[in-house]
């Protein structure tokens, strides 16, 4: 672990007095969210646009901070609730705004629509049919979309799939070119490309240009019906590490790669727009909580600790281990025969009265003790907000920048 995050967390949990209460944070390291967003400014393509997806971490701190970036065009929005969280939150205009999702409510359409975003991911003819009946109300021609469409192709190597295989997400590729009949005919729907998001978690940027050409040949067919495409959406996908192996997406051979198959297709007149998550955000992100207690019972250690599924709940749910480091803090013993951890493999869990609740599993442990602080690097996407927050009404984490 970055050593000057680890000397920040020790000092929080020794003299935060918040912290000393609630000893259970998440810590977001702005600095390294800034590296991300340069790494891809510096690479990327004129015509790629970068989107910051929402869903990964709606804190307002790191939202400020991310649309402080000008290589950001704006937010990918999961509902109408990340809409005004951003426009509190450093949004300068709606129009920087996409909304994707595959349960739009009629009112949320509406609030968007009103507030002039730039696309609305579209994901459904009903969606489509709504979206045209609102405008005809609201008196507003043409609404821009992009067609979300789920395309036959099973990107192998992610940790998570939309598409390419049977799910809620976008217009089968199967039944586009029907779907796309109806569409074409609501007045005031004007079609402007296509959302192909497909997976996420992809540390292999081949797997993602492998795609990328596959969807190209359905664009570039598509066009015969549709007629020109002006964008296309990937979606998220860059992946992060969850081992201690350190391992990175390449983002300059993946802009190199697209930028081939750019040329490839005749398409440098389109343009692409990423919406990342995980890749901006997930590697600032720290989970650090304190060590209430370890029992050695029927023969294996468990190590407890302040919070647990409730504020880190994917982990066990999606079979992600993180890399997990301890902190030494020495606290005094309160008995002689209390028990430690040396050189072990324990069972890392928070406080709920569940067997699943845990934050880590069969992790090698060398030196661990009541007081210490069990730190999970890669927690920065997907983690604070996909938990049970509410599950035994345990405090929530504090959340702390590190500016
Ligand atoms: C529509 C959409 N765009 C973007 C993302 C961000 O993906 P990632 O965090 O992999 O970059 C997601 C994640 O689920 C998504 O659903």
């Amino acid at each position: 672990m970055n050593k000057k995050v680890e000397e920040y967390i020790k000092s929080i949990f020794s003299s935060n007095s918040e912290v000393m209460k609630n000893p259970t944070c998440y810590i977001y390291d702005l600095e390294e969210i800034t590296n991300r967003i340069e790494e891809i400014e510096h690479f990327k393509l004129a015509n790629v646009s970068l989107y910051y997806a929402m869903k990964a971490n709606p804190n307002k701190d790191v939202l400020k901070h991310i649309l402080s970036h000008r290589a950001i065009s704006g937010v990918e929005i999961a509902s109408v609730g990340e809409l005004n969280i951003a426009r509190d939150s450093g949004l300068k205009n709606d129009y920087d705004v996409l909304f994707t999702g595959p349960g739009k409510t009629p009112v949320e359409l509406r609030e968007v629509i009103r507030s002039g975003i730039r696309f609305i991911n579209v994901e459904s003819v009903v969606e489509a049919i709504r979206i045209n009946e609102i405008a005809e109300i609201e008196g507003i021609d043409k609404v821009d979309v992009l067609l979300r469409v789920n395309i036959n192709y099973f990107l192998d190597g992610a940790s998570e799939y939309m598409a390419g295989m049977s799910t809620k997400m976008g217009i089968d590729q199967s039944r586009f070119y029907e779907d796309y009949e109806l569409i074409s005919k609501l007045k005031h729907i004007r079609v402007c490309g296509f959302h192909v998001f497909a997976a996420d978690g992809v540390l292999d940027y081949k797997i993602l240009l492998k795609y990328t050409d596959f969807v190209f040949k359905f664009v570039k067919e598509a066009e015969k019906t549709v007629g020109k495409v002006k964008v296309i959406d990937f979606g998220g996908g860059f992946g992060i590490d969850y081992t201690k192996s350190n391992r990175t997406f390449d983002t300059k051979a993946y802009f190199e790669g697209l930028d081939r198959l750019i040329k490839t297709y005749s398409f440098e007149d389109k343009e692409f727009i990423l919406e990342l998550g995980k890749y901006i955000v997930g590697s600032a992100g720290y989970y650090a909580t304190q060590i209430i207690d370890i029992k050695d019972c029927k023969g294996m250690k468990h190590i407890v600790t302040a919070g647990g599924v409730n504020h880190m709940r994917l982990p066990i749910a999606t079979d992600r281990k993180h890399p997990v480091y301890v902190i030494r803090m020495g606290i005094p013993r309160l008995y002689d025969k209390q028990i430690e951890v040396s050189n072990e493999t324990v069972d890392i869990e928070g406080p709920l009265c569940m067997t699943e609740d845990k934050i880590s599993w069969d992790e090698p442990v060398k030196r661990a003790s009541i007081g210490d602080i069990v730190v999970l690097t890669q927690s920065g996407a997907y983690c604070y907000t996909a938990s049970t927050l509410w599950f035994l009404s345990h405090p929530l984490p504090l959340e702390i920048i590190i500016d």
